[in-house]
């Protein structure tokens, strides 16, 4: 079991996400057009996006405190990118600002029929470097940095990832470390030293071959450094893995209907951080981060996601 001191009171300690922030254009079809049709659009909605910060975002509204670091274009999308974060209460002062450049842009069509998500992202945006992080942390104020409890990193460039795990790790030695291994990119496979915490996704199972989740999540985890390995397999549920503990699995929690399953992951991940630091064994985080999930997967967007749970009986 992954050691994590249960959080002393909200807004005492705070959360570090590293990845980026999108602009999502949703565009709700009837169902995914075949190849060179045209479809009309049956809504639409422009919202901010990015793995890292919708993760912050839902850990926001779990009652942390959250703080930003990524990269930001200077176009009229990245106005309302940071006038978001701010409004769901997400800490921007680590952000790296690129004058001249363009916000990573997803153009979605989300299904009426099936509520899957396909994704054509664009961006020609620099990712954030480890010199960026390394000069945002030495800006810290000292006493509010000491109050940094956990760094969550978005794995993309596993080399870069690997030297800003280095760096937290000697600037912030105390923290709890995680990275969401999503997506496969040339290198990851090695696997970042370091983290506490590796939340592999099904897109990235997949990509590797898996077949079967859990002898892959076994695989994984014991050719890592870490503690504890998750990986959510939709409707399979999700599997989980402690040195201590080896292998469990914790079954799906499906919504009456699926209408949106955009952001479902990041969900999930802000669950299963929020449940560790809550002092959950991980069998319980699993089936807790299961049900926000599947909760989400049941109604359009992120916002007011948490309230609306537990309204419907989420604790
Ligand atoms: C959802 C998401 C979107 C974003 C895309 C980036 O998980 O973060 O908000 O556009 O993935 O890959």
């Amino acid at each position: 079991m992954i050691e994590v001191p249960a959080d002393p009171g909200a807004g005492c300690h705070w959360i570090l996400g590293v990845g980026v922030a999108t602009l999502d254009i949703v565009n709700e079809v009837a169902a995914y057009p075949p190849e060179d049709a045209e479809v009309r659009a049956l809504a639409q909605r422009q919202v901010r996006g990015g793995n890292v910060t919708n993760t912050l975002v839902v850990l926001n509204q779990l009652g942390r405190s959250c703080a930003w670091a990524g990269t930001l274009g200077d176009d009229p999308a990245s106005g309302p990118i940071l006038a978001d974060l701010h409004r769901q209460g997400v800490d921007t002062r680590l952000a790296r600002p690129h004058p001249g450049r363009t916000t990573p842009t997803s153009y979605i069509a989300l299904s009426r029929a099936t509520g899957s998500r396909t994704i054509v992202h664009y961006r020609d945006l620099p990712e954030l470097t480890p010199a960026d992080l390394a000069a945002g942390l030495d800006g810290l104020d000292p006493a509010w940095a000491g109050r940094c409890a956990w760094v969550h990193f978005e794995g993309r460039n596993p080399a870069d990832t690997a030297a800003m795990i280095r760096l937290v790790r000697e600037r912030l030695p105390w923290v709890r470390v995680s990275v969401e291994l999503e997506k496969a990119r040339p290198g990851t496979e090695q696997l970042p030293a370091g983290p506490d915490l590796i939340l592999f996704s099904r897109a990235y199972a997949l990509a590797l071959g898996a077949a079967d989740p859990g002898p892959f999540l076994a695989e994984q985890a014991r050719r890592s450094t870490a503690e504890c390995c998750t990986l959510a397999w939709g409707d399979a549920g999700a599997f989980g893995w402690t040195r201590a503990g080896g292998l469990t699995q914790a079954t799906a929690w499906a919504p009456e209907q699926l209408v949106d399953t955009l952001g479902a992951g990041d969900v999930f991940n802000a669950a299963v951080i929020d449940g560790l630091l809550l002092g959950l064994a991980l069998p319980a985080a699993l089936d807790r981060a299961n049900r926000l999930a599947g909760y989400k997967c049941g109604r359009l967007g992120l916002a007011g996601l948490v309230a609306d749970a537990a309204r419907a009986g989420f604790r």
